[in-house]
């Protein structure tokens, strides 16, 4: 924009740049990500969101079941939590005085403690869940002065480099070594394996999703409990990442929950905000965060600018009201029991369908190959062209037919993820059942033919656009 004495105004810019948001990505921002969206036919113009819904330009209505990747807890743009947003703007308020305190951090902080574990009594407020994930590697280092890690295959905490490095997920890793020494890939429910690790004495923790968000794999029950009392033994330190099973996701408050344990360190996000400003939270027990703030001189030794900021503060607690006063733990614990209920028949019913799990309003579906030896030999030349490429001619109809916004949980998976929001009716979800059955079934019939030339045709896009 060039510069003049004209101040914009934001809607204005919305009006006025409509039609740019492909081109202005494919100049300025991530155009591979454009070229995905393109290729999947996944490139609308986005206009408006409200609860469950995103609305393109046309006015078209998209139940959207991925939340932007899990923020979206409440819905977007909830009256509840953007007039507390209006409230605070309204009221000037000091916010990050730095070398001062804010109230509303505080008064966040305390929610959080009186939610979570007795074990948990320290908190350090950050603005996303990668940052959380740092500070609960650094604490846990500092509290035990060892320097070694485990996480779990599979596990994934965020994008920066001490949270890469105990990312079980090869291909985000790829050209951005040497990641961090001394982390260690640990097999996913494995108590053994874990304990063999644990002997060598030099473990600062385990770092572990409840459910992993890849995939959508659940710890079997033994594990999380066996993995917290190995670890104690040891003189190591159990991390729960609850970035994304966090907050009623799950249908208890904390996925954890589930399982009665009490963790040295938990690492919030995602929904903490009601998806409105970037918002996080490090939930400690008190002795692992003395270990690192334990003088005067060592108060700023970790945070982050913006880590408890009052917009950040007022969205969160805005929005833990909101989870509280409409009872949206009991509900994504209700609706996601009825939507295990309403799609396990379907590894019945369709030899394409290997799996369907789920804990609360985190749900997968896991294809694989038919028996058929026509319809095995469709499948394997789809799984030829790209693996995983199953799963996306799952979603791309959802999309485009039933305008259902679902996503493939991970680098060549055929599974398929959903996290509604946890406003979503019973209406909704059964509209999303219903309409999954029919892809369901049109891949598997007489349609699969057609499936594997859409199949060929996109294999050969997504190849010659690279
Ligand atoms: C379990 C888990 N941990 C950490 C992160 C990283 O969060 P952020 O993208 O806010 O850095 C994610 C993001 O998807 C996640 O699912």
């Amino acid at each position: 924009m060039s510069t003049n004495n004209h101040r914009p105004d934001v809607v204005e810019l919305l009006e006025q740049h409509a039609p740019d948001a492909m081109s202005l990505n494919q100049r300025h921002l991530n155009p591979q990500l454009g070229r995905v969206l393109r290729t999947l036919g996944f490139d609308r113009d986005w206009a408006h969101g409200r609860g469950p819904w995103l609305i393109d330009r046309e006015g078209h209505e998209y139940l959207d079941l991925l939340s932007g990747y899990g923020v979206f807890a409440l819905g977007r743009n909830h009256p509840y939590v953007k007039r507390q947003l209006q409230r605070v703007l309204e009221a000037d308020t000091p916010s990050l005085p730095q070398l001062g305190l804010s109230t509303l951090a505080g008064v966040l902080a305390e929610e959080l403690i009186g939610r979570t574990p007795s074990s948990l009594d320290a908190v350090v407020l950050t603005s996303s869940g990668t940052e959380s994930v740092e500070g609960a590697l650094k604490l846990a280092r500092a509290a035990t002065r060892r320097a070694r890690i485990l996480y779990c295959e599979r596990g994934f905490h965020g994008l920066t480099m001490g949270a890469l490095s105990v990312n079980g997920n090869e291909e985000f890793r790829e050209r951005f070594g040497p990641l961090l020494s001394d982390c260690n890939e640990v097999p996913f429910g494995d108590l053994d394996a874990l304990q063999r690790e644990l002997r060598r004495g030099d473990v600062a923790a385990l770092i572990v999703e409840p459910v992993q968000g890849k995939g959508v794999y659940l710890a079997p029950d033994d594990y999380l409990p066996g993995a917290l009392e190995l670890c104690h033994e040891a003189g190591a330190l159990l991390i729960v990442d609850e970035v994304q099973t966090g907050l009623g996701r799950t249908g208890r408050f904390l996925a954890l929950e589930h399982w009665g344990i009490e963790p040295d360190l938990v690492a919030l996000s995602k929904a903490l905000s009601g998806g409105y400003v970037p918002a996080g939270a490090l939930l400690t027990s008190r002795s692992v965060f003395r270990a690192t703030f334990d003088s005067m001189e060592r108060s700023v030794v970790h945070g982050s600018t913006f880590g408890g900021g009052d917009l950040a503060a007022a969205a969160a607690l805005a929005a833990l009201a909101v989870i509280d006063r409409d009872g949206l733990v009991a509900r994504a614990a209700d609706l996601g029991q009825l939507l295990l209920e309403l799609t396990r028949p379907f590894v019945e019913r369709f030899e394409i369908v290997r799996d369907v799990r789920g804990l609360g309003l985190m749900w997968a579906l896991e294809l694989g190959p038919p028996s058929g030896r026509t319809a095995r030999l469709v499948w394997e030349a789809i799984e030829r062209r790209q693996p995983g490429l199953f799963a996306q001619l799952v979603i791309v109809p959802l999309f485009r037919d039933h305008r259902i916004l679902t996503q493939v949980a991970g680098h060549h998976m055929n599974v398929i993820k959903v996290l509604p929001p946890l406003i979503i009716d019973e209406a909704e979800l059964r509209r999303f059942v219903d309409a999954l059955e029919q892809v369901l079934e049109s891949a598997e019939g007489h349609m699969l033919r057609r499936y594997a030339s859409l199949g060929m045709d996109m294999g050969l896009r997504s190849l010659t656009s690279r």
